[in-house]
């Protein structure tokens, strides 16, 4: 009954007999949207949109590679540390720029890495823990606080993009990153001759297989942080990366120049039997502001004897040579030697070779003229001369130091003063 209600029209309608298929749209269909776009200039200002967005995406400036600002005041050092780096120009170069593809355009951001800086809170990793936050990753800094200081990071708590963990690299440790920075290890010489066997030993050795085990475990590239103690006191100036070396291993210093060396070797093997990710670093002297005072590094020792007006100690005739890297210079190299396609090792090291006495008439010249000079016995195994040939780093990696030595000390001078003299400043503050 209902079905009888169905009006079913297409039963009424002749069935063909034969199948004829659709008729094929003439071309002249397009005519009607051509019409349509050419009607009251829309053409035009389609064209004229497309023309303004490819001006807009080529000229704009890059987005800002660090979208976060730590609410930390930063000291007036960091603005004169960063007048006096060449970062700006790093990261404007597409070689070297983490965007290959080309600018990244406004409103876009770089993808942020996740990076250990392990020794971070010591003077070099701070200073290249700040570049990393500003370039825009996140950063975990792993340190026991043997040489390091809390208030050399404190400018990012409260950033989050920035942890601290206490921690010895002696014991392992699983932490998911892209990349780790190692450098945790007292550098210097005051710190060596203490308890030598159990701390630069098992940093070195112990504290490098925990690190390259991380690396290995969770896909990630790591960085080692040797010296150019590795090359001893060397039969070849300048140090080129393929000399060997020439290192006392049953010396008073064997434990920081050998522990550094099988640093290398276990780098080395874990790249070559387990196929990780490695860069190797050979720094030489770097000096500015974080640096330890009276940590027995020649430039911290005359700066702070000068400041203090005690006389500065050369050691034997004050003839040994070295060379003195500022630390933007190097927080720079170890960025492009790290994002960069070549394994190492790389010497990075400022090739201006200054004589104790030569370095001791500068720190006069910029702190007290009247700096008097006192000589003592020199300490056993200490380098006659020391010099990087950094050719390898120039050709591969695009770098070379920028900072003068006469530039760069006045900016240690300052952080120096203010960390010998501010006791006494806020003591007598309190006092009036
Ligand atoms: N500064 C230089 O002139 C120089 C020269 C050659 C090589 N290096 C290398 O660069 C790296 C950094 O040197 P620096 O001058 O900043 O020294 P530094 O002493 O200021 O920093 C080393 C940091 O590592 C931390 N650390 C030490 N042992 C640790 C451990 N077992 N676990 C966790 N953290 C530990 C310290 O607390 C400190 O914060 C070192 O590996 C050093 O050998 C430095």
């Amino acid at each position: 009954m209902g079905s009888e209600l169905i009006y079913r029209r297409h039963e009424n309608q002749p069935v063909p007999d034969t199948y004829s298929p659709k008729q094929p749209k003439p071309w002249l269909a397009v005519e009607r949207p051509v019409r349509y776009l050419l009607r009251e200039q829309r053409l035009l200002f389609v064209l004229v949109g497309m023309a303004l967005a490819t001006l807009v995406f080529t000229l704009a400036p890059r987005a800002p590679l660090s979208p976060v600002k730590s609410t930390r005041p930063t000291t007036s050092d960091f603005t004169a540390l960063e007048s006096l780096s060449h970062r700006v120009a790093f990261e404007t170069q597409p070689s070297y720029s983490f965007n290959p593809g080309g600018k990244i355009p406004l409103g876009l951001k770089r993808k942020g890495l996740r990076i250990v800086v392990t020794g971070g809170a010591g003077f070099v990793g701070s200073h290249l823990v700040d570049r990393l936050i500003k370039r825009g990753d996140s950063v975990i800094v792993v340190d026991n606080f043997f040489t390091g200081r809390k208030e050399n990071v404190m400018h990012h708590f409260g950033n989050p993009r920035f942890e601290l963990i206490r921690h010895d690299v002696v014991e392992p440790l699983l932490l998911e990153v892209d990349q780790i920075y190692h450098l945790a290890c007292p550098a210097s010489p005051v710190h060596y001759k203490f308890n030598p066997c159990v701390v630069w030993h098992k940093t070195n050795v112990v504290g490098t297989l925990n690190m390259l085990g991380l690396a290995k475990r969770v896909g990630a590239r790591f960085l080692l942080t040797s010296t150019s103690e590795v090359y001893g006191d060397p039969l070849q100036h300048p140090q080129v990366e393929t000399y060997w070396g020439n290192v006392n291993p049953i010396g008073v210093r064997s434990c920081y120049d050998e522990g550094k060396r099988t640093a290398e070797t276990l780098t080395m093997d874990y790249h070559r039997g387990a196929g990780v990710e490695v860069r190797i670093a050979r720094i030489f002297n770097t000096y500015g502001p974080r640096m330890c005072i009276d940590d027995g590094r020649v430039v911290s020792n005359f700066v702070a004897q000068a400041l203090r007006k005690e006389p500065l100690t050369v050691y034997g005739d004050g003839k040994q040579t070295r060379s003195f890297q500022y630390v933007s210079d190097l927080v720079e190299g170890l960025i492009r030697l790290m994002e960069g396609e070549h394994v190492g090792p790389f010497n990075l090291g400022n090739p201006g070779e200054f004589t104790m006495l030569e370095l001791a008439k500068v720190v006069q010249e910029t702190i007290d003229p009247n700096a008097r000079i006192e000589f003592r016995p020199n300490t056993e195994d200490d380098p006659h001369k020391r010099k990087p040939d950094i050719t390898r780093a120039k050709e591969m990696l695009g770098w070379e130091p920028k900072v003068a030595l006469r530039q760069g000390l006045p900016l240690m001078v300052k952080d120096f003063r203010t960390r010998v003299f501010g006791d006494q400043k806020e003591a007598s503050s309190v006092a009036s």
